[in-house]
């Protein structure tokens, strides 16, 4: 299905690729891809294609910027977003046990969104809170020193 962004957000884009030179729109990237994220709270295909165009640059180079960073979402969010850090020092603190609880408790694998919609499940890249591992981020709050029992509470606050 094709999607159409609205005139103020087409506008915004529109000025953030201005400001970059006409043979290099794709360093504009970034910003665009927030701008696009705001409007639909994720980033479908159709809209990544729409942004390749803008910035006239290929889908797939557009795809792989886009995957790189754990900020952009390619499907609908639940609620609240939990990102659990996947690197090494919060594997070697406990991650992984923190994703197999999630992944049980909300049913889900990750990426995916629990059946109420009120949580979904992501691994993150290093968020630079190594002295805390494991390390998660809730929506924009960033949790430190977390197990299985004190994501539970958060989660049961934020319920
Ligand atoms: S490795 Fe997890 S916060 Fe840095």
């Amino acid at each position: 299905m094709p999607v159409e962004l609205t005139p103020e957000t087409r506008a915004q884009c529109e000025a953030i690729i201005s400001r970059y030179p006409d043979d290099w729109k794709e360093a504009a990237i970034l910003p665009v891809l927030h701008a696009v994220q705001k409007e639909w709270g994720y980033v479908p295909m159709d809209g990544l294609k729409l942004v390749a165009e803008m910035l006239e640059m290929p889908p797939a180079r557009a795809a792989g910027v886009m995957s790189f960073y754990p900020m952009f979402f390619k499907a609908p969010l639940g609620q609240h977003v939990i990102q659990v850090c996947s690197t090494l020092s919060c594997v070697l603190c406990g991650a992984k046990d923190l994703v197999e609880h999630l992944k049980e408790k909300l049913q889900v694998d990750v990426e995916g969104t629990s059946a109420d919609g009120k949580w979904t499940l992501a691994k993150a890249e290093c968020i630079a809170a190594c002295e805390g591992a494991p390390a998660i981020r809730i929506d924009d709050k960033l949790y430190r020193d977390l197990s299985p029992d004190r994501l539970d509470e958060l989660m049961a606050e934020l319920d």
